[in-house]
C-alpha cells in the first residue's frame, strides 16, 4: 500500500510515520515541505504522486490562537481537507482525515456518538467542523464513493498523546508531581484508548476497526 502523510512532523504524523515506515511505500510532508494554507501547493505537490491512502495529521491545534487568527485556522482545517479530498477523490484512493471532539460543546454526560449534535463552541472546533464537512458533501456528491472501501474516514479523536511533542497527558503528569491534589477535567468512562496502529487496520476495516 502507498501512503501520503500530510502533518508528517506533529503529535499523529510523526507516531504513524515511525509506525508505517518498514511496512509500506511511504511518503510524508510536514509543515516546511508543503504548507496547507496555499491550496496550489497541495495541487502541485501531491497530485503527481501515485498513493492508496492519504492521511492528513496536519491541522491549526492551537485552540487559542485560533480565535486571534479565524482565516488562517480555517484554511488549514477546512480549507486544505477540501483539497485533499478532491485530489483523492480524482486518484480514487481513501483520505484519512483527523478530527476533534471540540465540535461538541463537551455538556453532554454521557459518551459521544458520531450522530449526536455538534455544537462548537471555539473558532477551532468551528473550523474542524467545516473541514469535515467539506469532505463528506464531497464524497456525497461522488458516484464512485458508494461502496463503503471508497469512502474518506474522518476520524474524531480527543486527547492525542506521544513522545514527539507534550500534551495534555505530559501536563496532568508534572502536575500529580508537583501539586497534592490534581483537578481531573473529563471522566474516564467517555475515554477509550486506541493506538496510532489502529488508523490503516480502520481503513481496511481490520480488527482494530471502530
Ligand atoms: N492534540 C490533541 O490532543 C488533539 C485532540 C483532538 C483532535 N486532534 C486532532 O488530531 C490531529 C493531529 O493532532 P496533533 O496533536 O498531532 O497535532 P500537532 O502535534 O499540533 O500537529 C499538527 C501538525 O500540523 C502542522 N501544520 C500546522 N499548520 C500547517 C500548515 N499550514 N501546513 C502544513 N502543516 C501544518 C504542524 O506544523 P507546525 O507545528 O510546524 O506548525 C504540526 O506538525 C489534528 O487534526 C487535530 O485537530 C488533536
Amino acid at each position: 500500500m502507498r501512503i501520503v502523510i500530510v502533518g508528517a512532523g506533529g503529535r499523529l504524523g510523526a507516531a504513524l510515520m515511525r509506525e508505517y515506515a518498514r511496512e509500506f511505500d511511504l511518503t510524508g510532508f510536514n509543515h516546511a515541505q508543503l504548507d496547507l494554507a496555499n491550496a496550489k501547493e497541495i495541487q502541485q505537490k501531491l497530485s503527481p504522486l501515485n498513493f492508496d491512502v492519504l492521511i492528513n495529521g496536519a491541522a491549526f491545534t492551537n485552540v487559542d490562537l485560533c480565535e486571534s487568527k479565524q482565516p488562517e485556522a480555517f484554511a488549514v482545517n477546512a480549507d486544505a481537507p477540501k483539497v485533499l479530498a478532491e485530489i483523492c477523490s480524482e486518484k480514487k484512493a481513501k483520505l484519512i482525515h483527523f478530527s476533534t471532539d471540540y465540535v461538541f460543546d463537551g455538556e453532554k454526560r454521557e459518551p459521544y456518538i458520531e450522530d449526536d449534535a455538534v455544537k462548537p463552541i471555539s473558532v477551532y472546533g468551528e473550523s474542524k467542523r467545516a473541514g469535515e464537512k467539506n469532505i463528506l458533501a464531497l464524497q456525497d456528491r461522488s458516484a464512485s464513493a458508494k461502496a463503503t472501501a471508497d469512502r474518506h474516514l474522518v476520524v474524531r479523536v480527543s486527547w492525542v498523546f506521544g513522545p514527539d511533542r507534550p500534551s495534555f497527558v505530559d501536563q496532568m503528569i508534572k502536575r500529580a508531581r508537583e501539586e497534592e491534589k490534581v483537578q481531573q477535567t473529563d471522566h474516564p468512562e467517555r475515554l477509550r484508548l486506541t493506538r496510532q496502529r489502529s488508523v490503516i487496520s480502520v481503513a481496511d476495516g481490520g480488527p482494530d476497526a471502530g
